[in-house]
């Protein structure tokens, strides 16, 4: 954040900042980001701005960079914790950028384009009733298609980098422009997208497949994942990254963290890896039962932990 103002963005400056004419969508000014994350967990957020279209979009991005304010972007809100403090600056939602089709159809492929508020489980359940193969992997998986490229989402040895061919996106400096999948750097749950970027939309290659197959595969991973994951619980999903050649849930399990509890933040006892909100946890309480969780696998094992979540915003003063 150099270089880039930290003071509260109210709804004076914001509408000294975008007019109205150079913004069509929602605005909602200090918003609790519990209302949008999978966790339910965050403090209010300076300024809340869902844009409908991508002009909209573009005036706020260069408005705030003239300003040089702050901004982050968020798709399903599913893989980040937002402090209690909240968020400096303005969030963006890419809600509203949720169009998807198939953009071109050769004999064993299906090119697919999908805006980046698009949820990840619609396009499984399209790939799923067409026998589309190639993403049975991501079932499950909740959140966008923005938010799964920027953290290269997967599971069961699939990721969305392997069928993603290219993204548009926009930033202030370039306005909009298009990358292919192999200059994202995309690695095990990481991207290096370019700073102040914002994902539009992707094109993605799926085979076609025997329609059984792929719905075989899809239920089968499903399967797998209500045995093994607390889906219906309030979680981030997976909390650290998996250490090479380990899972982490394991080592947090075998160090003997499950059920420990700080506030309302608790290690499942399902998968160690997920931490449940038992009902108003804190950030705070979150962030300190991973510091706890990575102290006792530090000890037990010399294995240091890596966060896969997102963590954002500010702490209270
Ligand atoms: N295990 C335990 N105790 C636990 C959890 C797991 O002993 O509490 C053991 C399991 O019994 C298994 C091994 O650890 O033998 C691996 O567990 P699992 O198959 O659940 O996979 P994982 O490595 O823990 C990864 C991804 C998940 C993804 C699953 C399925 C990461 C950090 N996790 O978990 O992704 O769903 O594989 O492919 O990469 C996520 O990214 O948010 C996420 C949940």
């Amino acid at each position: 954040m150099a270089g880039k103002k930290q003071y509260i963005v109210d709804e004076r400056l914001w509408q000294k900042m975008i007019s109205q004419e150079s913004f069509s969508g929602e605005v909602k000014f200090m918003e609790p980001m519990k209302a949008h994350t999978y966790l339910q967990i965050g403090g209010e957020a300076d300024v809340f701005a869902c844009p409908q279209d991508t002009v909209s979009l573009e005036n706020i991005l260069a408005a705030l960079n003239e300003e040089r304010i702050p901004f982050v972007t968020v798709g399903g809100g599913t893989n980040i914790l937002v402090k209690d403090g909240g968020i400096y600056g303005v969030v963006i939602s890419l809600k509203n950028f949720r169009r998807s089709d198939i953009a071109k159809e050769e004999k064993d492929m299906v090119m697919f384009f999908a805006e980046s508020g698009t949820p990840l489980q619609k396009l499984v359940s399209f790939s799923k009733e067409n026998g589309y193969s190639g993403i049975e992997g991501l079932a499950g998986i909740p959140g966008s298609v923005g938010g799964a490229i920027a953290g290269n989402a997967g599971a069961f040895g699939y990721s969305i980098k392997n069928m993603l061919v290219s993204v548009r996106m926009t930033n202030p400096d370039k306005g909009i422009y298009e990358m292919s999948a192999s200059e994202l750097g995309l690695e095990y749950r990481a991207s290096k997208l370019p700073e102040d970027t914002v994902i539009l939309s992707a094109n993605m290659r799926l085979r076609k497949d025997v329609k059984e197959d792929v719905a075989k595969r899809i239920n089968s991973f499903l399967k797998r994942k209500r045995e093994t994951q607390p889906l219906s619980e309030m979680s981030a999903g997976c909390v650290f990254k998996n250490p090479e050649g380990a899972s982490a849930g394991r080592l947090i399990d075998e160090a003997g963290c499950k059920g420990m509890r700080i506030g309302n933040a608790e290690v499942s006892r399902m998968h160690a890896n997920f931490f449940i909100n038992k009902g108003n946890a804190k950030a705070s309480d979150f962030l300190k039962l991973m510091d706890e969780v990575k102290k006792k696998v530090m000890k037990v094992f010399g294995t240091e932990l890596e966060p896969e979540i997102r963590i954002m915003g500010r702490n209270v003063n």
